[in-house]
């Protein structure tokens, strides 16, 4: 695929092909074969939504390759505030930078920008939709340790109704064919159409609602956050706050090879204690979002061939 100018909003608009490309491109990125290669650029980063990992390292991997920044982290102390649209907010960035990177919580939102800006646009997350930037730093950290996703057994843990992060990243592996474990309490079950796509795409998908009926070893647990704040109903989320608990213990009796990842932030659903032991990857996870979205970046304003 052709990165060059275009917006990246969707895994669905992605294949095998360009996933393994956006890997390789951010392999050499991080060990340091482009320079400087977002000089002149400016990057506008647009956050209707609360984030850390995703807005800094967007803004440090911009920075550190020689690009301005501009932007705002909430939307409080901009004229959306005196009701301007989504739309002229869009039109009217466009013409101060050379990519737009949103997150705005409503599903759609970044394909709607997408369609009146007139540079490229990141989705930096649309409500519970979508995450691609995030799957791209998380297939980029799996190949660190496994050279098969074909053969890769993930169990994706917790939310799996609302977390985006887990909708784009298990549409990813299933392009790929990995067996993928669904583990989540009845109502946070991933949307059944997910579900189909997954096995539509050639994956084994076993939905249940505990670990311990996960029955052949899984190379990798992807364990999510309650996403609290996408619940209508308070007394709902608080039936399913707190059902899983990672601790070392568990850890242990996952085998030892076993990898723990997360998009983070976590809450209490691992113990601080796993974070000292070697299968705890996360926070290495996080810190690949700086040459994953300095490729994506040089990707798209095609200043990297
Ligand atoms: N993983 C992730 O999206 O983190 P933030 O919400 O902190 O950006």
């Amino acid at each position: 695929m052709d990165f060059k100018e275009k917006s990246i909003i969707s895994i669905r608009d992605l294949n095998q092909e360009s996933l393994r490309e956006i890997i390789k491109v951010s392999s050499d990125v991080k060990k340091g074969k482009y320079k400087n290669f977002l000089r002149k650029k400016v990057i506008a980063t647009l956050f209707f939504e609360p984030s850390t990992r995703t807005r800094l390292s967007f803004e440090s991997a911009a920075k550190q390759m020689g690009a301005e920044v501009i932007g705002f982290a909430g939307a409080d102390y901009t004229s959306v505030k005196k009701g301007e649209t989504l739309g002229d907010t869009i039109r009217t960035v466009s013409g101060y930078c050379n990519v737009i990177v949103i997150r705005h919580p409503v599903e759609g939102s970044s394909r709607y920008a997408s369609e009146v800006a007139t540079v490229p646009v990141i989705n930096a997350g649309d409500g519970a939709n979508q995450h691609p930037t995030q799957t791209f730093l998380d297939l980029f950290t799996m190949s660190e340790y496994f050279s098969d996703f074909k053969n890769l057994r993930v169990g994706f843990l917790g939310d799996l109704k609302f977390g985006r992060t887990v909708h784009s990243l298990a549409y990813a592996l299933s392009l790929f064919g990995s067996t993928i474990w669904l583990i989540s309490p009845e109502i946070l079950r991933m949307p059944e159409f997910l579900v189909d796509e997954l096995r539509i795409n050639g994956s084994s998908v076993r939905e249940i609602d505990n670990l311990e009926l996960v029955d052949e070893p899984l190379d990798v647990l992807y364990v999510t956050r309650i996403q609290k704040e996408r619940f209508g109903d308070f007394q709902e989320y608080m039936r399913v706050a707190g059902s899983y608990r990672i601790t070392r213990d568990v850890v242990e009796s996952l085998g030892k090879d076993i990898k723990i990842m997360h998009p983070l932030p976590r809450v209490d659903e691992i113990d601080p204690e796993v974070d000292e032991m070697e299968n705890a990857i996360y926070f290495h996870q996080a810190h690949n979002g700086i040459p994953v979205r300095q490729a994506i970046l040089g990707m798209v304003l095609d200043v990297i061939p």
